[in-house]
Formats: C-alpha cells, sequence, structure tokens
C-alpha cells in the first residue's frame, strides 16, 4: 500500500466509483434514485473542489485507489470532510495513514461523524480525536468531534 498522495484530476473516477459503492454499503435502506441523484451531486462537485483547493488525498494498493479523504477549511479549523476506505482494504490502517496525513498538514482538526459510524469514531478516538458533541446513538444524527496538536 502507498503513502497518502494528493489527489488527481485522473483520479475522480475511481475515488467516485469507490465512494459511490461504499455510500450505498453505509445506506442500504436508502432508495437507489434518490442516493444516486445525491451521489452524482456529491460526486461532481465535492472532487473536482478538492483537486483544486489541493486537498484531496489517496492511497493506493498496486495501482488500484483504495481510500481517499477531503479536507476543507469552511469555519476556523480544517475539516474532514469525507473518508472512505474499500470494504476489501479495511482494517489494514489505510484510514489511519489518511487521517495522519491530515494531522501532519494541520495544527487542528474538526469533524463530524453518524452516531451509529462505530468504526469511524473508533478510528478517530485512536487517532487522539476527542468529542465535543457525542451521543452513542442509532440513529443518522452526527457527532462532532476535534483533534489539536498540543
Ligand atoms: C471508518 C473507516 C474509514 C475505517 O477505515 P480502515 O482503513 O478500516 O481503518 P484502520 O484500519 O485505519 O483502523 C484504525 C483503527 O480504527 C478502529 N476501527 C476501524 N474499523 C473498526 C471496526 N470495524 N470496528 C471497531 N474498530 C474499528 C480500530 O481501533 C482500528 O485499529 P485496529 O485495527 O488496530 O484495532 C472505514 O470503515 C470506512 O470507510 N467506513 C465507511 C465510511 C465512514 O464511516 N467514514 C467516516 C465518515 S466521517
Amino acid at each position: 500500500m502507498t503513502q497518502p498522495r494528493q489527489m488527481r484530476q485522473e483520479d475522480i473516477k475511481a475515488v467516485g466509483d469507490l465512494w459511490k459503492t461504499e455510500y450505498k454499503n453505509e445506506h442500504p435502506l436508502d432508495p437507489d434514485e434518490k442516493l444516486n441523484s445525491r451521489l452524482d451531486s456529491m460526486v461532481q462537485d465535492d472532487l473536482p473542489e478538492a483537486v483544486a483547493a489541493s486537498s484531496g488525498y489517496v492511497c493506493e494498493a498496486r495501482g488500484k485507489i483504495i481510500g481517499f479523504m477531503t479536507l476543507t477549511t469552511p469555519r476556523s479549523k480544517p475539516y474532514i470532510d469525507n473518508l472512505y476506505v474499500s470494504s476489501e482494504h479495511r482494517r489494514q490502517r489505510v484510514a489511519t495513514k489518511l487521517v495522519t496525513k491530515a494531522q501532519e498538514l494541520h495544527d487542528s482538526l474538526t469533524l463530524h461523524v453518524f452516531q451509529d459510524a462505530i468504526p469511524a469514531i473508533k478510528l478517530y478516538e485512536k487517532c487522539g480525536f476527542k468529542c465535543k458533541y457525542c451521543k452513542v446513538g442509532e440513529n443518522k444524527d452526527k457527532n462532532s468531534m476535534e483533534w489539536s496538536r498540543r
């Protein structure tokens, strides 16, 4: 597996395909039509923006993209916007590498994560993030987490 590198224009198709596949796995109950149009606009808007802003990162294995992260700076602190790893490559520290990259680039980070996304919450805790507003739940409300270098 490679170290994270910046997302490029030519990666957008592969990253978009990974995102769509994994997002659908995470939202199995959403109707396909609604999900497809939401995903199409996310992919069409968010990924080119991340490439233009040099704020997208990917990890590869054998020339194939297996994980990606996008960062934004909407408020005072940089924000981890999206982080996805392909199902076949999970628990191999791909996400840890991407989050570590974000921590090398910034002194502080924030993010929102669904209350029922236990793997993601555990990952962020392991990377040193603390809950700002967190509940453990089974719904699609989002927790807020923060990390600062000290
Ligand atoms: C969350 C996600 C990005 C983790 O990716 P990953 O590459 O498998 O994570 P890592 O291998 O780096 O895991 C690091 C640590 O996180 C925790 N973790 C990761 N997946 C876990 C799981 N399924 N259950 C419990 N803990 C988990 C563990 O502490 C793990 O360390 P360990 O393997 O030594 O026990 C991946 O599961 C994913 O893409 N999920 C769907 C999208 C998502 O929820 N994204 C976050 C949105 S904010």
